[in-house]
């Protein structure tokens, strides 16, 4: 099937053919507040991203910390494919810190702007450019591949910029990256920067964007339709404040919408759980592509057309990033995907029946609660079991009072064939209660044998589905069942008795 672009224009640019990723999870993405890998998931972690195929790894900030410095030295030993760097700033003792680990790419940086030259640095433009042609060169003499990046480049002024950058490269620097530090630059300024920048200065242009305004995925882009052939991102968007761009994003844009190939797709999803269970954030339900919800479809009118041709409502296959699709149950689903995850779960079900197994599914899913499989085969199921039996006796009315210290008090009001009755009972609780005070508003006695009573995903939301056996012990002294599936287990219970009388009476009459 070809997901197609329909009639949208992608660029009319002539955009590079080789874009590297360069993945910083492991630096700028554990720099999120509350994360703290530990040697060996950092490891892990690399190795993932070896595995899956980025072409830059930068696996932390040599000088700062004893666990970066043994991070990076474990990896060296480990032999990635992928070039293996460390942040830097521009100092020899943080430049000595990378070579004693082993590296041999540096990823150096000194900003450059007004406000941090002024507030953070508290150094001139002149020294900070000899400050670059210093640490460089240092660089370059120990043999070390240099990435330079001016820190807040965004917020530079565009001359002295170009003169730090090209203070780089004359130092031998091979790559310079434009960070948006505070992730303020808009589309079309980034194309701007990276056109300019790589006229001005001739060398291979790499950008960091970061995400504060939700702009880091376009701003990459719009970057690699200037000609940057390098994008700094994490998994799952980490990173400082609200994030660096998203690895999985900008690869998944660049093969869309540019057919370049990065990474490989379809390990996505798997490292993006994994980033989030050994960092502890969670990914939120509607990110784009490892969401939850990426690929969920529940209205009614999504699911019938997905079910038609999963273009209706995907742009892309979910199994290109190693996901699946899931039709969703819950409030808001069609008779369609009821039919259709029913005949998935092996279970056929009338047609007749299903607006009655709808009926169910909305008032069950109550707080916008999803149904699981094995939920909505109980439910259908006890609809085919209960089939369309009369109801001769109605509970028109009932009310339980429970609590710690209350004895538990039920009041019904039960109509047997148009006429009602009343009763209140206590219990020893609030399903006892109830029990009792229905078997007392009947005219006739009914015996309550044995109640069963399941958690059906033993979730704390979970439905119950609870099974009532009564006997007649004015009669023949016959077994009847009733079966319900409800969200309170005194509700549901009392349903299931409910119906277990209506069984037993309509054996009677
Ligand atoms: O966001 C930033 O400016 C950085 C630099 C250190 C490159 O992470
Ligand atoms: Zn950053």
């Amino acid at each position: 099937m070809s997901y197609g672009r329909g009639s949208g224009v992608v660029t009319t640019r002539k955009v590079p053919d080789k874009v590297s990723i360069y993945d910083t999870t492991l630096r700028d993405g554990e720099q999120s507040p509350g994360i703290a890998l530990t040697v060996d998931d950092k490891v892990t972690i690399a190795r993932m991203l070896d595995a899956l195929g980025v072409d830059c790894i930068e696996g932390g900030f040599a000088a700062s910390s004893d666990t970066d410095r043994k991070v990076l030295t474990r990896l060296v030993e480990e032999g990635l494919s992928a070039d293996l760097y460390s942040l830097s700033r521009c100092r020899h003792g943080d430049i000595d810190a990378v070579i004693e680990c082993g590296l041999k790419h540096i990823h150096l940086f000194i900003a450059t702007s007004d406000i941090h030259l002024r507030y953070k640095l508290n150094k001139t433009r002149e020294e900070v450019l000899e400050i670059i042609r210093d640490s460089v060169s240092y660089a370059v003499s120990k043999g070390l591949e240099v990435m330079f990046s001016c820190e807040d480049a965004t917020r530079t002024d565009y001359a002295f910029m170009r003169d730090a950058y090209m203070a780089a490269v004359d130092s031998g620097a091979s790559v310079i990256d434009i960070p948006d530090t505070v992730g303020v630059c808009m589309p079309a300024g980034m194309y701007e920067m990276v056109s300019m920048l790589i006229r001005d200065t001739g060398a291979p242009v790499a950008v960091h964007c970061h995400n504060d305004l939700g702009l880091a995925v376009a701003n990459s882009l719009a970057s690699v339709e200037a000609g940057a052939t390098m994008v700094h991102t994490c998994i799952n968007g980490l990173g400082e404040r609200a994030g660096n761009a998203a690895t999985e994003e900008v690869a998944l844009n660049l093969k869309l919408n540019y057919d370049i190939d990065t990474i490989d797709l379809s390990g996505v999803d798997r490292i993006s759980k994994m980033v989030a269970r050994y960092t502890g954030y969670p990914v939120a339900y509607n990110k784009p592509l490892v969401g939850r919800n990426a690929f969920s479809h529940e209205s009614g009118i999504h699911v019938h057309g997905i079910l038609n041709n999963t273009e209706t409502y995907e742009p892309y296959p979910p199994e290109m990033i190693g996901r699946s699709r899931e039709i969703a149950v819950g409030r808001h689903s069609g008779a369609h995907s009821l039919k259709d995850k029913l005949s998935a779960l092996g279970i056929s079900f009338p047609d007749t029946m299903l607006n009655d197994l709808l009926a169910e599914v909305k008032s069950l899913s109550v707080g916008g609660k999803e149904i699981c499989d094995i939920e909505l085969a109980a439910i259908a199921e006890n609809l085919l079991w209960r089939g369309k039996s009369e109801e001769h006796v109605k509970l028109s009315e009932f009310i339980v009072i429970t609590g710690k210290n209350v004895t538990p008090t039920a009041t019904v009001t039960v109509t047997v064939d148009g006429v009602s009755r009343t009763c209140a009972q206590t219990g020893s609780g609030p399903v006892d209660a109830a029990v009792n005070a229905i078997r007392g508003a009947l005219d006739y006695k009914i015996a309550f044998e044995e109640l069963r009573l399941e958690s059906i995903t033993g979730g704390s939301d979970s439905l119950c589905e609870v099974t009532v056996l009564v006997k007649d012990s004015t009669g023949d002294g016959q077994i009847s069942a009733g079966k319900a599936v409800g969200i309170d287990i005194v509700d549901t219970t009392v349903d299931a008795f409910m119906q277990a009388i209506n069984r037993d009476y309509s054996r009677r009459i």
